[in-house]
């Protein structure tokens, strides 16, 4: 049997990589923090470990304490990371630092697994072009436009200069699914029939659903491919009105729908981040996501993930809509 270690098992993501790693078969190591909700962990195939990747020394007791029970894992999946912080700070703390404090610990303690998948995000590279519509490509210069997704393209950084280590990366789009709390807030007001649009351009959105990336990341650990980057949506787009028609029909809602102009947004998002800035926090409206929510194109290639590994989504926004929300509903979310 396999070992398989996969770190941020307790969020969104997570948890839905930690059901199909048992599914296929691998001894599943669920990397998590003291704090983290075992929640989504109830199953007692799991074993659990305990990391504080703040520094390298840390990390490597954990490691040693694998190596004195002889547990090696063959496959990581480092997907441990933060979308939303704080502090501006936290970013590049986790997101980078903590990565390679990880790596270090990794190569230090000579526990380098055959495979090492990093989850990145398509924010590593920003959006496409919006005059041209040109989707992002792997060929592409990558222009994070917020710290979130520099934080990522540091790491990126980081990892794509080691020499003799089995890494490879995948860039998500916007991944939703059961669990997901930030297009939760979006299914939640259309619900209360309210259907918001921000700025007067139209946006074209990509997705993901949840299951469609775990079968990505999985055809990745299973191929014969090393230190290779991938975009992952599933690729179509999806004007912004397109995802609201989708969710509407679905939850069977009629909406109000209202526009809030851009300069509206700038200007609360810029007092809301000086004034909090007083405090040392970040708002959740801050300019950071000013710059992600005017952005208009989010199209990425997705052409060679589908030859390299012979990925076809399984989910268009669709029937991943109506999982998700039945998912919410069953579990009273909505
Ligand atoms: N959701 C998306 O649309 C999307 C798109 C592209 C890429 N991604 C990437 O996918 C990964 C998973 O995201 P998600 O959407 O599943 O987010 P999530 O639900 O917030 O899960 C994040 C996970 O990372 C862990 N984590 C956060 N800070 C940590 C730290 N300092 N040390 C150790 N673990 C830490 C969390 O542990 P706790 O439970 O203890 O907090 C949690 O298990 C992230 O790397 C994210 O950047 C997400």
């Amino acid at each position: 049997m396999k070992n398989i270690l996969i770190t941020g098992a307790s969020g969104f993501i997570g948890s839905f990589l930690v059901e199909e790693g048992l599914k296929q078969g691998f001894q599943v190591y669920a990397g998590i923090r003291k704090s983290s909700s075992r929640g989504y962990l109830k199953d007692d195939r799991i074993q659990f470990l305990e990391f504080d990747f703040s520094t390298r020394e840390k990390i490597l007791v954990t490691l040693e304490d694998c190596r004195k029970n002889n547990i090696r894992f063959q496959y990581i999946i480092h997907n441990a990371g933060l979308t939303k912080a704080q502090k501006k700070e936290d970013f590049y703390n986790v997101n980078c630092r903590n990565t390679v404090h990880f790596i270090e610990a990794l190569i230090q303690a000579e526990m380098v697994p055959e495979k090492f998948v990093f989850v990145s995000s398509l924010a590593a590279y920003g959006p496409g072009n919006p005059f041209t519509g040109e989707p992002v490509r792997l060929a592409d210069e990558p222009k994070p436009i917020e710290l979130y997704g520099k934080s990522k393209l540091d790491a990126e950084r980081y990892i794509t200069a080691l020499r003799d280590f089995p890494w490879l990366i995948i860039r998500p789009t916007g991944v939703y699914g059961p669990k997901e709390k930030d297009y939760f807030v979006f299914f939640q007001t259309i619900n209360r029939g309210m259907e918001p649009y921000i700025g007067f351009k139209k946006q074209i959105l990509t997705f993901i659903y949840v299951r469609d990336l775990v079968r990505v990341i999985y055809l990745a650990l299973a191929s014969s491919h090393v230190n290779k980057a991938w975009f992952a949506s599933d690729g179509k787009e999806y004007p912004s009105e397109l995802f609201a028609q989708i969710t509407k029909k679905a939850l069977g809602k009629k909406t109000v729908k209202f526009t809030v102009p851009l300069f509206l947004v700038k200007t609360i998002a810029t007092i809301g981040e000086h004034v909090a800035g007083l405090w040392g926090s970040t708002p959740t409206l801050n300019t950071d996501k000013y710059n992600v929510l005017k952005s208009t194109n989010w199209r990425c290639e997705v052409e060679p993930l589908e030859k390299d590994l012979g990925f076809k989504a399984e989910y268009d926004l669709e029937k991943g809509v109506a999982e998700t929300l039945e998912w919410y509903k069953r579990e009273k979310w909505l």
